[in-house]
Parts: C-alpha cells; structure tokens; sequence
C-alpha cells in the first residue's frame, strides 16, 4: 500500500514540532502542513491558523489542501470527533474517533473498563452527590486522591496528605464552579506509591506497537517540588523499566487494555498512552491518554528505528498486524522543557528569545509556546516555551548537551529544571 505524499498534523506544541520533523524524514518526502503550528513548526512546513479545536475548519482545510492523511495530536480535537468528521469525507487519520478518545476525556469510563476487565489500578469510588462522596472520604482516610472526570488540563486530579484537602478538592469539584461539566463526577482512589512511567502505544484495533520507554517530570521545580505541569522534561528509554519489567507490563496492562478497549466496541486506531505507577505490588495503571504525550514524544520519535509516516499510516488503516515493541535506536534522548517564568501559573508573553550560538551536535529545539512578534522576532508566547532535545550515545552526554544548548538560549524570562534525568543517572 503506497503511503500518503500530503500530511497535515494537527497542534500547536512540541509534541507536534516532534511529529512533523520525524515525518518529514519519511524516505517517501512527503510534504507535511500543520495547523496551527506555531513559529517553530513554520520552518519547517507550511502552518495555517486553524485552531486545534475547530473542527470544521479543519475538515476544510484538508479538503482545500487535498491532504491525504491527518496526523492529529492534542486530546481535545479527538474527544470533539476530528477523525469522525474527517471519515465522513473519506480523509484518513490517525488517533481515535470521540469513542476511544473517551478514554482520556472520562475518567469514569476509564476506570469501569479497568475495574471490569482485570487490570491493575487503584480500587475506587464514583460519586456525584457531596454527601456520599464526603462519607466514602472519612471512610477511606488520608493520603487519597480525588479525580475530576472530565478534561481539565491536567489540573483535575488531586493527590491529598490531609482529609481536609481532600473534602476541599471534592466540594471545589462536584459545586461545578472551579472545573464546570469536567467535575460532575469524581474519583475518589486509593492513593499509590511508587514511580512513574508512560508507556505510548501505537494501537491499530487488536494489534500494537509498544514504543520506546520514557520517563516524565511533572513538578515544576527541581527534585520533584512544587505545582505540576504539563510536563518539564523527559528522558529515554527509561531504564526504570527494565526488559523483564516491560514483559509483564504488556502481559498484564498492554495485551488487555487493547482487548478490553476492542471488546468494549471500540476500533482504537492511534496512540494508547498509558499512565503507569510501578508500586511494589507490580505495576498498576494510573490513566489512559489517547494521543502522544508532550513531551515524552520529544524523545520516543527521534529513537524509532522505522519510518513514522509508515507506522502510523497502518495503524489507522487497520493494517498493522503485529504485536510487540518497536524497533528502537540504541542512543539515549532527553528533552528539557524551557518554560516562562511564572508557568504554571499566570507568566508574562512576548520576551524575545535568541539563540547566539550554534546548537551543540545532536541538538534539536521543538517550538512549544513561540510565535513571531510585529519585527519578526522570535517571542515566548506560552508557558512551555521550548523542548531543548538532545540524542547521544549515553543519557549523561544528552543531559550536557541539552543543558548546554539550554544555558546558551538568551531570553530573560526564560526557566528550567535542573535536574532533568537526574534519579537514572543516579541510581546508576
Ligand atoms: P492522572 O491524570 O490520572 O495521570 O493523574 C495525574 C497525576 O496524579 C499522576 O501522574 C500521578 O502523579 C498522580 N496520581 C494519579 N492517580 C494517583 C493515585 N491513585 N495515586 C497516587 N498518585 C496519583
Ligand atoms: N506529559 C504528560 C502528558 O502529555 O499528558
């Protein structure tokens, strides 16, 4: 089956900076849009300002573009059926239609699939009424963790030391002011210990491809303190997931989750990303998320072994047919995120950013939050700025050359963690 020769991704973040770069080095060269993109995607393709979440816009788009395949990224385009309405216009598309996108936008729906198909996850409560939500809290004690169910950018879940916070967090949810339609519902689970890791798999109905490993860094500050974030860094593989350890999660979390997602009538075609927290008792799943990660996509994509274009292509035509990991390049990637100060809260937009000099060898920058401003500058213009990505034979010399690159960008706002790859280094 020939591969398409025009793509048009779809978001405006690093992640999606990651995506056209990997599949502009399709050996097939093929010519890749992007909407809406932002600065540093337009270097490299062509960027139209639709936005993310309009969906007939972007179905026009494709069609005026005559695109034969779309690349989507961000949830919230998926959860409002983007690749419904493209099927309507016989326009192929990676990530699943607003049924499988369900699975990140409800975590109710969420953890019913896994409560009843046997896979590990915190056991958990379904509340829509106060009273009740307040008395299985009492029951349950502290430290307990309350989930809006909805999509709230990643500020819907609530990991609570105190009976107190947590009471807090369930009243903020289900009065429906602080999270609206998101907090109808809430989760109340048992709080897990351990750490974290994401597992992104590419999902064609029941056949997978389990991609590279990768470790996030969700607090703000150095050695995991302050508010999380969308993400401050990542590395790759992580090692913390041993080959041992990755067995047993696709034989306990991977292999069901895709048959359960199938035997739940849905035809999953795109990325499956799993939230896992490695607790003592094995690994135990914390979310699904139905699209690449950002920026675990930074450094999953420049160690894929295959072409991307090709990979995601059969996954949404249905004709991938194995099971198993992606061949995968032996360098270790590390992604620093760059912020503005201020993020994750309010931060100031607009600071010039300036790169003095070359970037060292093996150094990629994916735009996140940049635009250009009335002079053609290039300016900050959200709270994730940059993802300064290194690929080098051992994950120190990703780590010096990111942070060299990091330490070279000028911009007087700028901020990052430190510390990014730290605890693998360490614990070596
Ligand atoms: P989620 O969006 O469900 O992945 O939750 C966001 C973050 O909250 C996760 O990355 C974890 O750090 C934390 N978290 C979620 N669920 C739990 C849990 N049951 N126990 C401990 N931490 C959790
Ligand atoms: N880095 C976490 C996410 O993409 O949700």
């Amino acid at each position: 089956m020939s591969l398409p020769s025009s793509v048009l991704v779809v978001g405006s973040g690093g992640r999606e900076h990651a995506i056209v770069q990997s599949l502009l080095a399709s050996p097939v060269g093929p010519r890749i849009l992007c909407a809406p993109g932002n600065a540093g995607i337009a270097a490299d393709a062509p960027c139209f300002p639709v936005a993310a979440d309009d969906i007939p816009g972007l179905v026009a788009l494709a069609k005026r573009e005559q695109v034969q395949f779309v690349v989507v990224g961000p949830e919230v385009p998926l959860s409002l059926g983007l690749v419904d309405a493209l099927a309507k216009e016989n326009i192929p598309a990676y990530g699943p239609r607003a049924d499988g996108a369900r699975l990140e936008a409800s975590k109710v729906f969420t953890k019913q699939i896994l409560l009843k198909h046997g896979i590990p996850t915190a056991p958990a409560g379904i509340f829509t009424e106060v009273g009740p939500a307040l008395a299985y809290l009492r029951e349950c004690g502290a430290p307990i963790v309350v989930k809006a169910d909805g999509l709230a950018a990643g500020k819907g879940v609530i990991v609570a030391q105190t009976l107190a916070e947590a009471e807090a967090a369930v009243k903020d949810m289900l009065s429906g002011n602080k999270f609206g339609s998101a907090g109808s519902q809430v989760l109340i689970e048992d709080c897990l210990v351990g750490e974290e890791t994401s597992i992104l798999v590419v999902v064609s109905g029941k056949n997978y491809l389990i991609l590279p490993t990768s470790q996030d860094h969700k607090r703000i500050g150095d050695g995991d303190t302050g508010p999380n974030t969308g993400g401050m860094g990542t590395y790759s593989p992580a090692e913390i997931v041993t080959p041992a350890l990755l067995d047993r999660i696709e034989r306990e979390i991977v292999a069901p989750s895709v048959e359960a997602i199938a035997a739940e009538g849905i035809d999953f075609r795109g990325t499956l990303f799993i939230g896992i927290m490695l607790t003592p008792q094995g690994p135990s799943v914390l979310e699904y998320n139905t699209r690449f990660g950002d920026p675990e996509t930074q450094v999953v994509l420049p160690r894929l072994q295959d072409d991307l274009l090709d990979l995601l292509w059969q996954a949404a035509k249905g004709t991938l047919s194995t099971r198993g990991r992606a061949p995968e390049r032996p360098e270790h990637a590390l992604c620093v995120v760059v912020a503005t100060q201020g993020y994750p809260d309010a931060y100031p937009k607009g600071d010039r950013i300036t790169f003095p000099a070359p970037l060292p060898e093996g150094v990629r920058v994916y735009h996140a939050g940049t635009a250009r401003d009335s002079a053609g500058h290039l300016v900050a213009s959200g709270g994730r700025v940059l993802g300064v990505t290194a690929l080098a034979p051992t994950l120190r010399q990703a780590a010096a050359a990111a942070y060299a690159a990091c330490d070279s960008v000028e911009w007087t706002t700028k901020y990052y963690r430190r510390d990014i790859g730290a605890k693998q280094l360490n614990r070596r």
